[in-house]
C-alpha cells in the first residue's frame, strides 16, 4: 500500500516537473520571440506587438482554408478587399505575384473592366519605354517625367515622420513624385530625395501669412528647392468635398507649427474653400499668380460633382490664351481616403473616378486643351488593372495614397483618426512609429512602384501596344447590366482626333 502511494507521488512529481519544464520552455520561447519580434525590422505589426502580432500572419494564412466556410470572401471587404491588398503587399515585398488555378474575380458585376487583348501581343523585344511627358510648357521650369504612378497627397501631420521619410526615399529610388499634401514641406520630404509636388491647401500651410493669405516670399522659398517640381492648389479632395478641417491644439507640436507656419499648441482651422477663389476668373488668376511667383508648373486638385464650372474655366482659358491654363488637373474620386472626415461626405458626396474621369477628359478634349492640360487621376487605383483602365480613359498620370500606405505596411485597421495606428503610419506615438523601419519600408515603396509600372506595361503589351501611354478607350471594355461587355469608346465616344484615327 505504502509502495503504491509513494509510486503515485513519484508519478505526480515527475508529471509536475515535466509541466514546470514545459511551462518554462514556453516562457523562454515567448521571451525569445519577444526579443526577435521587437528587434526585427521587416514587420511593423510584430515590432509594435511582439509575439501576439504573429497570430495575424497565422490567421491570414489559415484564412485561405477557412474563409470559404466562415468569413468574408477574397473580394468582399471595403474599402479595399483582401485580393487587392494582398497584391500590393506581395508587390511591395518583391515576391512572386502570380496566382494558381484560376481567377477568383467575378467578371459579372456591372462596371467590371475587362481589357481587350490583341491576337498579336507586343514581342518582348519590341516593348518601348514609357514616353516622358512635359508638364508646364509655359512655366519657367517645366517638369518632365515618365513616371505614370505616383504618391498622392498626404500631409506630414496626417502621416508620421518615418512614413514621410520612407515614401520619399522609396519614391526617389523608383523615380516617381510624391505630393506633400496640405501640411507644408517638411525636412523629411527633402531628406528622402524624391521629386516633390507641393500642395497649397485652403489654410496655405507652409506658405501663409498670419491671416491665412498666401505669402509670396515663402512660396518663392519653397519653390527654390531643386526637388520641388510642381505646385498643386487643392480645391477639394474626394473624401471631404467642401469641408475644411481642425488640427487640434495637442497635435500642433512645435515642429508641425514651424512647418505649417502656425502657433504651437493652438488648434488650427482650415477654411472649407480658398477664400480668394470663388469663380473661374479667381481660379485662373490664382494659378497664374502662383506660377509667376514660383516659376513651376501649377495645377489644381478637385473631386467632381457639378461640372459646368470646368466648361466655364475652359471658355475663359480660350478667351485669355492657352498659356494661362492650369498645367494639370488632378481628378480625385468621391471614394478617396483621408485621415478623418464626416461619414456623410465620405459616403455620399462627389462622383467616383469611373464617372468623373471620362467627363473631365472629354471636356478638356472638346476644347482642344488635351496637349496643354495633363490629367492626373486618383481614387482606389492601387492595382495595375485599375490604373491601366484610367490610362485608357485618358488620364496621363495616376496618383495613389492608400496603395502606398499598404506598401508601408498598413493593415486597414481604420484607426487613422485615433493616433493609434498599429503600423506607425498615421500616428505621432513614438512607440508605434518605432515599428515603421524607414530603410525596409522605403524598399517596399520602391518595389511597389516598380511592380505597378511593370504590370501596367504587361496589360498594355497584351493589348497590342508598345507602352502604357498608347492605351486607348477601345482597349478596355465594361460589363453592362445585361452581362455583356462593351468597349469604353462606345460608352464615351467623345474622342480626340488621334483616337478617332486609331480606331478606324
Ligand atoms: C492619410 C491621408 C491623408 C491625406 N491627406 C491629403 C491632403 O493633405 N491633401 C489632399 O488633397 N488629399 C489628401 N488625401 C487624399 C489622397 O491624396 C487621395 O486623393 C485619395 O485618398 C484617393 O487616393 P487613394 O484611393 O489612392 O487613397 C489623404 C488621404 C489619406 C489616406
Ligand atoms: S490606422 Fe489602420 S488604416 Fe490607418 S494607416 Fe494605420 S494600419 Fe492603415
Amino acid at each position: 500500500m505504502q509502495n503504491m502511494v509513494s509510486g503515485t507521488l513519484n508519478a505526480v512529481q515527475i508529471l509536475s516537473a515535466v509541466l514546470v519544464f514545459l511551462f518554462g520552455l514556453a516562457l523562454l520561447a515567448i521571451a525569445v520571440m519577444f526579443v526577435v519580434d521587437r528587434t526585427q525590422t521587416k514587420s511593423a505589426v510584430r515590432r509594435n506587438f511582439p509575439v501576439i502580432g504573429r497570430f495575424r500572419y497565422a490567421f491570414e494564412h489559415l484564412g485561405e482554408y477557412f474563409r470559404q466556410y466562415f468569413f468574408a470572401m477574397d473580394r468582399e471587404e471595403m474599402p479595399f478587399n483582401r485580393a487587392q491588398r494582398s497584391w500590393v503587399y506581395r508587390a511591395a515585398k518583391g515576391i512572386d505575384n502570380t496566382i494558381a488555378f484560376g481567377s477568383t474575380r467575378d467578371l459579372r458585376p456591372v462596371g467590371t473592366y475587362i481589357f481587350a487583348n490583341c491576337p498579336y501581343p507586343v514581342l518582348e523585344t519590341d516593348i518601348a519605354p514609357t514616353k516622358a511627358l512635359q508638364i508646364g510648357a509655359y512655366a519657367r521650369q517645366p517638369y518632365v517625367t515618365a513616371s505614370i504612378f505616383n504618391v498622392s497627397a498626404m500631409s506630414f501631420g496626417a502621416i508620421s515622420k518615418p512614413a514621410v521619410l520612407a515614401l520619399s526615399k522609396g519614391s526617389a529610388k523608383a523615380g516617381n513624385w510624391m505630393n506633400t499634401g496640405e501640411g507644408g514641406l517638411s525636412p523629411y520630404h527633402l531628406e528622402g530625395g524624391a521629386d516633390i509636388v507641393f500642395q497649397i491647401g485652403t489654410a496655405k500651410y507652409g506658405v501663409r501669412n498670419d491671416d491665412g493669405s498666401l505669402n509670396d516670399d515663402k512660396l518663392r522659398e519653397v519653390a527654390a528647392h531643386d526637388q520641388v517640381k510642381m505646385i498643386e492648389i487643392k480645391l477639394s479632395q474626394g473624401a471631404k468635398p467642401g469641408k475644411g478641417g481642425i488640427l487640434p491644439g495637442e497635435k500642433v507640436t512645435k515642429e508641425i507649427a514651424a512647418i505649417r507656419g502656425i502657433p504651437a499648441g493652438e488648434a488650427s482651422i482650415s477654411p472649407n474653400r480658398h477664400p480668394e477663389i470663388d469663380s473661374a476668373e479667381d481660379l485662373l488668376d490664382m494659378i497664374n499668380h502662383v506660377r509667376e511667383v514660383s516659376g513651376l508648373p501649377v495645377g489644381f486638385k478637385s473631386v467632381i460633382g457639378a461640372y459646368g464650372w470646368i466648361e466655364d474655366l475652359c471658355d475663359l482659358i480660350i478667351q485669355r490664351g492657352i498659356e494661362t491654363a492650369p498645367d494639370f488637373i488632378t481628378v480625385d474620386s468621391g471614394d478617396g481616403g483621408t485621415g478623418a472626415a464626416p461619414m456623410s461626405l465620405m459616403d455620399c458626396v462627389g462622383l467616383p473616378i469611373k464617372e468623373s474621369l471620362p467627363l473631365v477628359v472629354d471636356i478638356i478634349n472638346r476644347y482642344g486643351l488635351d496637349e496643354r492640360i495633363h490629367i492626373i487621376a486618383s481614387g482606389k487605383l492601387i492595382t495595375p488593372a485599375e490604373a491601366a483602365a484610367a490610362l485608357c480613359i485618358g488620364a496621363d498620370f495616376i496618383q495613389s495614397a492608400r496603395g502606398f500606405m499598404f506598401s508601408l505596411g498598413c493593415i486597414q485597421a481604420l484607426q487613422c483618426n485615433k493616433n493609434a495606428c498599429p503600423t506607425g503610419i498615421t500616428t505621432h506615438d513614438k512607440d508605434l512609429q518605432r515599428g515603421l523601419v524607414v530603410a525596409d519600408k522605403a524598399e517596399r515603396v520602391y518595389q511597389y512602384s516598380k511592380s505597378m509600372h511593370k504590370e501596367i506595361g504587361i496589360i498594355a503589351h497584351s493589348c497590342g501596344v508598345r507602352e502604357p501611354r498608347q492605351l486607348k478607350r477601345f482597349h478596355c471594355r465594361v460589363v453592362q447590366d445585361d452581362g455583356r461587355s462593351v468597349p469604353l469608346n462606345e460608352i464615351y465616344p467623345d474622342m480626340t482626333p488621334s483616337e478617332m484615327t486609331a480606331t478606324r
